[in-house]
């Protein structure tokens, strides 16, 4: 039978039901920003096998989105969220008010390096990281997990956020998700909801550039000449590229040849108004 998540939206609720004083289970947090879709659901399922108990963070995060990006938009689905984590046997969902985040006056951050500044998604974004990386840390001192799922989707996040925890000594174990896809390859995303019925069509062909990349790369053909053409098909296909890069898969540095690996393609495109992201190991 499912079973509803007892939803905390107060820090006093959530140290009741989690604190230090509580008998201690081994605890994953899947931090999310709602809108869930089966990607979202994968990483429940990871950590529903990996710990005690479960908490799922439902929390649209002002501070990593530019004044021109979608926050006042961005999709809003509390109820349907609450009714597939039931499903999934989560145990709370932490959602916490943008004032109990960001109380007046709050005024640190935590500002990443390293692979938060590999000219990926930071040369689009420049604040994205330092927002998402301040919000993870709070949300794992606010939780205190054993384990956090995060998804390969946003794989230069995952790379922050790896490095993060290590650095700072988090004492959570981030776990990578591989990343759940439509049956024509396209990435799931909640932005996915913004694709016109034309630019959902086209929308695949950036998951096909992709591996196609991939696999020459693999079969030692050289990576400039590879993504040379990968960028021509992506233009041909109809997107507007921001970036294709094959980098090094831990560091997101720039790689030259296949020996210097393991590589990772990463690609941001635009279609009309949507900006999609993805990647592939080689
Ligand atoms: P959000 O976009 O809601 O994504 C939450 C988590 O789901 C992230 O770890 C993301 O990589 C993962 N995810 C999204 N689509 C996926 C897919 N198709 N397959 C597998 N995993 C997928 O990422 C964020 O929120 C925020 O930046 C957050 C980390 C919550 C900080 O605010």
């Amino acid at each position: 039978m499912p079973r509803t998540p007892k939803i905390i939206r107060t820090l006093a609720a959530l140290d009741r039901i989690i604190g230090p004083s509580r008998p201690r289970k081994t605890l994953a947090l899947v931090p999310t920003m709602g809108a869930l879709h089966a990607g979202h659901l994968a990483l429940v399922r990871r950590a529903r096998r990996r710990a005690q108990r479960v908490v799922v963070s439902i929390f649209v995060n002002p501070t990593q989105f530019a004044p021109h990006e979608d926050l006042g938009t961005y999709p809003r689905t509390f109820a349907a969220d609450l009714q597939a984590l039931a499903q999934e046997n989560v145990d709370i969902v932490w959602a916490p008010s943008v004032e109990i985040m960001y109380p007046a006056g709050f005024s640190t951050a935590v500002v990443p390096e390293g692979p938060a500044k590999a000219g990926l998604e930071d040369a689009f974004r420049p604040h994205f990281f330092a927002g998402v990386a301040t919000v993870v840390t709070k949300l794992f001192t606010q939780c205190r997990p054993d384990f956090a799922m995060f998804g390969e989707k946003d794989y230069q996040q995952l790379q922050v956020v790896t490095r993060m925890s290590q650095d700072l000594n988090l004492r959570v174990k981030v776990i990578g998700v591989p990343t759940a896809r439509e049956k024509d390859g396209l990435a799931l995303s909640s932005r996915n909801a913004y694709l016109s019925v034309a630019e959902r069509a086209t929308a695949p062909a950036l998951f096909r550039s992709l591996t196609a990349c991939a696999e020459r790369i693999a079969s030692r053909e050289p990576i400039a000449s590879v993504l040379a053409d990968g960028r021509v098909a992506i233009a041909a296909a109809g997107f507007a590229l921001d970036y294709l890069e094959a980098r090094h898969a831990q560091t997101l540095q720039p790689i030259t040849s296949a020996k210097d690996g393991p590589i990772r393609l990463l690609v941001a495109a635009r279609l009309g108004k949507t900006r999609l992201i993805d990647n592939v190991s080689v």
